[in-house]
């Protein structure tokens, strides 16, 4: 099985860094593609092992799965590039560009007297798939149950994976892509109070860190709801209390809510 990534910037590289890290691809059935010499070069050096490239009809032709991983206003040009040697019946295409639809990647990929119908996924996967703690979206269209099963498996190496509708996946980037971004604020916020009650930058970025991840590993295990968790560590008229509902006072949950709604 190979897996084309056409465009191995960022999100591309995350995700062949991911699957090479899971263990679920060999870095050589990775062929990687990037535009540039020094694309090429950056690519070489992060990416030791994958096929790398900037022949984006060799990648395809190929490639079991072709996944377009480059910016939206390029994805025209890269379907039109690798149209003539895709195989419907055989290949998966899924694409990651922000905010191009099934509809409109169909409508760029077939021809309109073709038959066969491109077996098509749109995946959201936020850029924590590199470390295999990821978010990713996933809608379809054309695809069977096993064709998707494939594709959901190949992003459950990186993390949590949900198989959705594409109405949902405006609301799935604010929440898990843009929140990556959230979360990181709350921690930078924790960071500098933290080093306002007396720790050094780098201790207080340590502790915020493992307190974030330590708070989402309890939730996780124990599947509890949040508020039913924090009531374990609050004790009736104690500090954390205090402290919570002094961030509450400061706007804390109505911020997070109006920061998600305007990202959607
Ligand atoms: N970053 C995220 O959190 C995130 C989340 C979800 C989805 N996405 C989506 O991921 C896609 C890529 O975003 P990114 O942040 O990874 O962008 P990026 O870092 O700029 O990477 C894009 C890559 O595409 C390559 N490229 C450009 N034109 C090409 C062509 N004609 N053929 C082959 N490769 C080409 C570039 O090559 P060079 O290196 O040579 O310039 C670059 O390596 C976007 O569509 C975005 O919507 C991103």
């Amino acid at each position: 099985m190979k897996l084309a990534i056409i465009g191995t910037g960022n999100m591309g590289g995350a995700i062949a860094r991911g699957l090479i890290a899971a263990g679920s691809w060999q870095a050589g059935d990775l062929l990687c593609t990037v535009k540039s010499d020094s694309g090429l070069s950056r690519l070489q050096a992060t990416l030791p092992g994958v096929k790398a490239g900037r022949d984006n009809r060799q990648a395809a032709r190929e490639a079991d799965i072709i996944l377009l991983a480059v910016k939206p206003w390029f994805i025209g040009s890269v379907i039109e590039e690798i149209r003539p040697v895709l195989d419907f019946k055989r290949q998966l295409i899924i694409s990651v560009a922000a905010g191009i639809s099934l509809c409109e990647l169909e409508e760029l990929l077939a021809a309109p007297e073709e038959a066969e119908k491109p077996i098509l996924f749109r995946a959201i996967p936020n850029t924590a798939v590199e470390v295999l703690d990821g978010v990713t979206f996933i809608c379809r269209q054309n695809a069977t149950d096993e064709q998707t099963a494939q594709v959901h498996d190949l992003f459950a190496a990186l993390g949590y994976t949900l198989v959705t509708d594409e109405q949902h996946l405006a609301a799935g980037t604010a929440l898990a892509s843009c929140g990556i971004a959230f979360a990181m604020r709350y921690i930078r916020a924790a960071m500098e109070g933290g080093v306002e009650l007396g720790f050094r930058p780098e201790e207080a970025a340590r502790i915020v860190e493992h307190t974030v991840h330590g708070a989402a590993g309890l939730l996780l295990q124990s599947g509890l709801h949040p508020e039913v968790a924090i009531d374990k560590v609050t004790t009736a008229g104690g500090i954390t209390i205090r402290g919570l509902n002094a961030m509450e006072r400061s706007g804390f949950t109505a911020a997070v809510i109006d920061g998600l709604k305007a990202s959607r």
